[in-house]
């Protein structure tokens, strides 16, 4: 996998962007894989940054997030579809008929809910740029240890780890959702290029054992070892506990030297 170590969480958050903004520029009707979590909103700000100061254009973009609790309803404040609308879609020129999240308020059919989710992204031609946050106990989208890394979009239930990291989220009195629908690994390492971002010391057990770990569903995200196009861009504290840092830092002075311009 290729690590992208970065000071800060800014210059983490600029990274992705010009990566993302990168690839819209070269493909106007990108699909692009989105994630949700504290860690993807200064990606979004920055892309909002770059639409409105340099015009970057997402009217042919088409979008696929990775997931969505179950059981509330797009209007919720702590709904995926709220914090989409509420950090990108409304800032940017996005045709909301290109926007798919998986909808938290169905009650039956599941598994043919997530087939048709499955088949909306096959018939788009496949996800172009998967973006992915991590848990700290190492998940990917929803998928928490034990997924399988065949899985595809699917009901998930939660562990208890991510049920208490969500809490934050969610008024003391409020039910946490224990559920969600998410794109399964197998969804995800379908995807043609990977990025995977993490900020923050307690990322960092989790960061080491994805990249430089051995890949076991016990670490959900380890399974991205197997794509052959993964990127990860963690800051100082994230990366701390890599034990290849400093042959990562080399890889990207001489990245620098043949591609000049692209740190940041
Ligand atoms: C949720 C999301 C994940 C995200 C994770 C980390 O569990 N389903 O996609 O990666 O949170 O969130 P944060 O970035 O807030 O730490």
């Amino acid at each position: 996998m290729l690590v992208l170590l970065k000071q800060n969480y800014e210059a983490l958050s600029r990274e992705a962007a010009h990566i993302i903004s990168n690839a819209v520029r070269s493909n106007p009707a990108i699909k692009l894989g989105l994630a949700t979590g504290s860690t993807t909103i200064g990606v979004y700000r920055e892309l909002v940054r770059l639409h409105r100061e340099e015009g970057l254009d997402f009217s042919r973009v088409v979008t696929f997030n990775l997931d969505e609790y179950l059981g509330i309803s797009p209007e919720h404040p702590h709904s995926f579809h709220h914090f989409m609308l509420e950090h990108f879609f409304a800032h940017v020129n996005i045709d909301p008929g290109n926007i798919h999240i998986p909808d938290g308020t169905i009650a039956s059919d599941y598994e043919q809910y997530c087939a048709a989710y499955e088949a909306d992204i096959e018939g788009a031609g496949g996800i172009d740029l998967q973006i992915l946050g991590i848990g700290r106990n190492g998940h990917i989208g929803f998928n928490e240890p034990s997924s399988s890394f065949a899985s595809k979009t699917h009901l998930k239930v939660l562990t208890k780890a991510t049920v208490d990291d969500n809490r934050k989220f969610f008024a003391a009195c409020e039910t946490i959702p224990r559920c969600a629908i998410t794109m399964g690994i197998g969804s995800i390492l379908a995807s043609k290029r990977v990025l995977i971002l993490a900020t923050g010391g307690a990322k960092a057990a989790a960061v080491a054992n994805a990249i430089e770990g051995p890949v076991t569903a016990y670490v959900p995200a380890s399974a991205l070892q197997f794509h052959a196009n993964a990127t990860a861009i963690v800051d100082e504290e994230a990366g701390s506990r890599l034990k290849l840092k400093d042959y990562y830092r080399d890889v990207m002075e001489m990245t620098e030297l043949f591609t000049p311009g692209r740190s940041s």
